[in-house]
C-alpha cells in the first residue's frame, strides 16, 4: 500500500472506499461548514469535499483525516500499530543503549532514514501559477470562520516552514493564522514550538523571518506537520520515512525555504520581529473552549502560488473528539517506541480524546521496584511537549490503558490520595485556561498501580475478579445458544 503523494491521490483513495462524500450544493464557510462538519466528526462520518463554497475559487476538503483508518490511509498503512513496528525495527539494530538525547542525535543519521531526506525538484505543480502583489489574495481561499464567538476567518491546516536563520534547518509546525486582511494574518506558533525558537533567533539577529505556508500536499506532510519532532528530526525527512520514498521539495519563489513540491498552494511572505505584535483571537479551540485573544507576530503575504486547478484542505477544532484527535491518535501510536527507548517500563500509554492531549494521559508500565510509577512520570513531564501533561495516571502492565473508563478504574482502586499523588509544577500548553499563570501550571501524577512492601504496603494486594475461564466460555455458549448473546 503506497503512501498518497497528493491531496487528489488521498481524496481518490477515500473515495475508492466510500470514506469521501462529495457535496455539490453551496456552502457559506462562515460557520455554516462547521456546522455540517461538526456532527459528522462526532458520529465517525465521511471526509466530505464541497465543491462550491461561497465567495471561492476552489473547493474545500474537510475531515480527511477523521477515523484512525483514514489515518492509517493518509501514511499508507493498513494499520497505525505498522510504523511504530518500523521504528521499533530501526531502533533494535542500530541503536546504543542511552540516554533520549543521544537516541534523538542518533536518529536522524540512521541509514534508513536518511535514505528519505526530501529530493529537490526544479518545477513543481504547487507553483504552476504565482501571484505576487496585490494578486497574492487571501480572497482566493475559502478560509473557515469556524465558531461564533472566533474574532476572525482562520486557516486551520497549515504547514508553516521557517528556517532557523543561524543554521538554515527548517521547522514545519502546524499553526493557525487568523486573516487580519487579504495579505496578512496572525502566526499562532505557542512559545515552546519550533517556529517560535526561529522567531526568538531573528529577532536576537534583528533579521526579517521569511515564511512559507504550504496548504495540502501528501497527507504525511501535513500529519508531520503536527507532530512534535525532537528538532534534530526534520519533518521533511520524517514524512519521507513515513511515505517510504523521499518528499519531493521546491525552493519557494520568494525565499530559499524548501515547500512540499505537491502540495496545493503555498502562501509566502516573513514575519517581522521588529513590528509590533498584534492581538489575536479569540478562536473556539480543540479544548473545546475558546482560546483567548492574546499577542502574536504578524504574517506578511508576498506571494501565493498554486496548482492550475487547486483544493483546500482545512478543519475545525472544538469539543472533543474532532478531526485532530487522529492526528493525535498517530503521534501517541509512532511515539510510543521512542518512549520505550528512554523508559523501556512503559508498555503502552493512551491521551483520551477528553483529555485533549495535554490534560490527561494514562501509562501502563512493568513495575520491578518502590516508585517506579514516580520515576516515569517525571521522565514524561520532561519529555518533549509531554512536558504539557497536566494529569498523568500510571497504571500496571495488565491494564489497557486504551479503555479509559476501565484504566480508571483501575487506577481509583489502587490509589490512597494521600500516599499515591505527586505534585508538580512546570511550562503549561498555552491553551490551558486554568493554569496559575499563562503558561506555568501545576501537574498532578497519580500513581494507579499496585503498591510494593518496599512502598510500605505490607497488608495482601487483593486478585481481581474473574471467571474461571472453562466455567466462562461454556455458559457464554449456552447464552448464545438461547439467542440472548451473538
Ligand atoms: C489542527 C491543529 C492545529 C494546531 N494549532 C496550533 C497552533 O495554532 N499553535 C501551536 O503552537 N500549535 C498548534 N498545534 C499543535 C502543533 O502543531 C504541534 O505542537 C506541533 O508539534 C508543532 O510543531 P513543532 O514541534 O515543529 O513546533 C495544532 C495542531 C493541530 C493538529
Amino acid at each position: 500500500m503506497e503512501a498518497p503523494g497528493s491531496m487528489s491521490q488521498f481524496i481518490e483513495a477515500l473515495e475508492g472506499r466510500g470514506w469521501l462524500r462529495r457535496i455539490s450544493d453551496e456552502v457559506d464557510p462562515c460557520l455554516e461548514v462547521t456546522a455540517l462538519a461538526e456532527p459528522l466528526m462526532k458520529a465517525g462520518g465521511p471526509a466530505l469535499l464541497f465543491e462550491r463554497v461561497k465567495g471561492a475559487a476552489c473547493p474545500l476538503a474537510i475531515n480527511l483525516f477523521g477515523s484512525r483508518e483514514r489515518m492509517a490511509l493518509a501514511l499508507g498503512v493498513e494499520d497505525l500499530e505498522k510504523i511504530p513496528a518500523r521504528l521499533r525495527g530501526l531502533m533494535e539494530l542500530e541503536l546504543p543503549q542511552g540516554l533520549w538525547a543521544k537516541l534523538l542525535t542518533v536518529l536522524p543519521k540512521l541509514k534508513e532514514l536518511r535514505a528519505f531526506g526530501p529530493q529537490r525538484v526544479k518545477s513543481a505543480p504547487c507553483q504552476e501559477v504565482v501571484l505576487s502583489g496585490e494578486k497574492a489574495s487571501l480572497d482566493l481561499l475559502p478560509i473557515l470562520t469556524c465558531w461564533p464567538g472566533d474574532a476572525g476567518p482562520f486557516i486551520t491546516l497549515p504547514q508553516v516552514i521557517t528556517a532557523d536563520p543561524q543554521t538554515g534547518r527548517q521547522n514545519v509546525g502546524m499553526y493557525r493564522l487568523q486573516r487580519f486582511d487579504a495579505h496578512t494574518t496572525g502566526m499562532h506558533w505557542h512559545r515552546h514550538k519550533g517556529g517560535a525558537a526561529h522567531f526568538r533567533r531573528a529577532q536576537e539577529m534583528g533579521v526579517k523571518l521569511p515564511v512559507a505556508v504550504a496548504l495540502g500536499g501528501p497527507p504525511a506532510a501535513v500529519y508531520a506537520a503536527s507532530a512534535p519532532l525532537p528538532e534534530v528530526l526534520e519533518e521533511f525527512m520524517f514524512s519521507g520515512f513515513l511515505m517510504r520514498r523521499p518528499l519531493e521539495v521546491v525552493q519557494a519563489v520568494s525565499s530559499e525555504l524548501l515547500v512540499p513540491a505537491a502540495a496545493e498552494v503555498v502562501l509566502e511572505g516573513y514575519v517581522d520581529p521588529a513590528e509590533p505584535l498584534r492581538i489575536e483571537g479569540p478562536f473556539g479551540d480543540h479544548t473545546g473552549y475558546y482560546s483567548l485573544a492574546d499577542d502574536f507576530p504578524a504574517f506578511h503575504l508576498t506571494h501565493i502560488t498554486h496548482r492550475r486547478k487547486f483544493l483546500y484542505p482545512t478543519t475545525v477544532v472544538g469539543v472533543p473528539p474532532m478531526e485532530d484527535y487522529y492526528l493525535g491518535l498517530a503521534t501517541e501510536r509512532l511515539f510510543l517506541p521512542l518512549l520505550q527507548a528512554v523508559l523501556p517500563e512503559v508498555k503502552d500509554y493512551h491521551m483520551p480524546a477528553e483529555g485533549v492531549f495535554h490534560n490527561l494521559v494514562f501509562v501502563a508500565i512493568k513495575k520491578d521496584y518502590p516508585g517506579q510509577a514516580f520515576k516515569v512520570m517525571n521522565a514524561l513531564w520532561g519529555t518533549g511537549q509531554m512536558m504539557f501533561a497536566k494529569v498523568i495516571v500510571v497504571v500496571d502492565q495488565d491494564v489497557d490503558v486504551q479503555d479509559a473508563p476501565r484504566a480508571w478504574w483501575e487506577a481509583l482502586n489502587h490509589i490512597d490520595p494521600q500516599r499515591d499523588v505527586l505534585f508538580s509544577k512546570g511550562p503549561a500548553d498555552e491553551l490551558d485556561h486554568a493554569a496559575q499563570q499563562p503558561v506555568l501550571h501545576s501537574k498532578m501524577g497519580i500513581d494507579g498501580t499496585r503498591k510494593l512492601p518496599g512502598e510500605g504496603f505490607t497488608r495482601p494486594w487483593p486478585p481481581r475478579i474473574e471467571m474461571t475461564p472453562a466455567v466462562q466460555e461454556a455458559a457464554l455458549e449456552r447464552l448464545r445458544a438461547w439467542g440472548l448473546l451473538k
